[in-house]
């Protein structure tokens, strides 16, 4: 499947609610949500549906409701929408849980418009009730904290989950050689300027992530999602194994 990048028209929609907070906030979402593959590639390959109940997990500002708020009310046509795409995800609701207050402020506010289908928790993961989601999104996130916590977290997602639920998880794989390094190099970059504290990265081979979510009861399909940057980033579709028939 050829790389997916925002159209330009979806891109100005989705980012202007952040134009009013300031340089920084209005050119962060440019540039992610210009650059990073992940975001179109979502809607590219139909990943998450309609009126869907969407936990994201470590939301950052909040882009991913930003680009799905922009969606709604919009014909394709309106839309740009490319014609080999899946069906856009309208009506969706995401609930964002986000550890860095300054990120979870300028989601409010930048969204307020949105009402209930935009809605922020500042809180850790590790700690922060997750209720009930049809999809629960996880980009770039689960190595931060130990891997205890993240097996931890993983479960907590799992019983998260509607029957029929997906997580979408990215991660980078730790057997990647030299654009995982560039990945963690850059990470530790923006994580300090984004206000954390440098501290150790808890990061696993591809073949472990899958291994781990395959015990835990996912069938897990794994989409290289690092097309146009130097990473070495992987989208993990994880999705719940019916229980076995008796
Ligand atoms: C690399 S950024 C990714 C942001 C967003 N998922 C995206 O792809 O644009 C990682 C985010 O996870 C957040 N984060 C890190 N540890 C967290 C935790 N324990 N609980 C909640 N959020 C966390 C960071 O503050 C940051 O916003």
């Amino acid at each position: 499947m050829r790389r997916a990048t925002l159209p330009p028209e979806l891109l100005e929609q989705a980012t202007a609610p952040y134009r009013p907070l300031g340089n920084f906030a209005w050119r962060f979402a440019r540039g992610k949500l210009g650059v990073d593959p992940a975001f179109a590639g979502l809607l590219q390959r139909g990943l998450l549906p309609a009126r869907a109940r969407i936990l994201d997990i470590g939301c950052g500002q909040g882009l991913l409701a930003a680009l799905l708020g922009s969606l709604d009310g919009r014909s394709a046509a309106e839309r740009h929408w490319p014609a080999d795409w899946a069906a856009a995800p309208a009506h969706c609701q995401v609930h964002g849980i986000e550890l860095m207050p300054l990120d979870v402020a300028r989601a409010r506010q930048a969204l307020t418009h949105l009402g209930e289908r935009a809605r922020f928790t500042q809180g850790d993961m590790c700690r922060t009730d997750f209720g009930q989601a049809d999809t629960v999104v996880i980009l770039d996130v689960l190595h931060y904290v130990s891997y205890q916590a993240q097996e931890d977290v993983l479960r907590r997602v799992k019983a998260a989950l509607t029957p029929g639920g997906t997580l979408l998880l990215r991660v980078g794989d730790a057997s990647a050689g030299l654009p995982f390094k560039i990945s963690n190099w850059v990470d530790a970059a923006v994580t300090f300027v984004r206000g954390h504290r440098l501290s150790r990265l808890y990061c696993r081979t591809l073949r472990d992530w899958q291994a781990l979510l395959g015990d835990l009861g996912f069938t897990v399909q794994a989409i290289p999602m690092h097309q146009g940057t130097p990473f070495a980033n992987i989208l993990l579709v994880a999705r719940l194994t019916p229980p076995p028939t008796a």
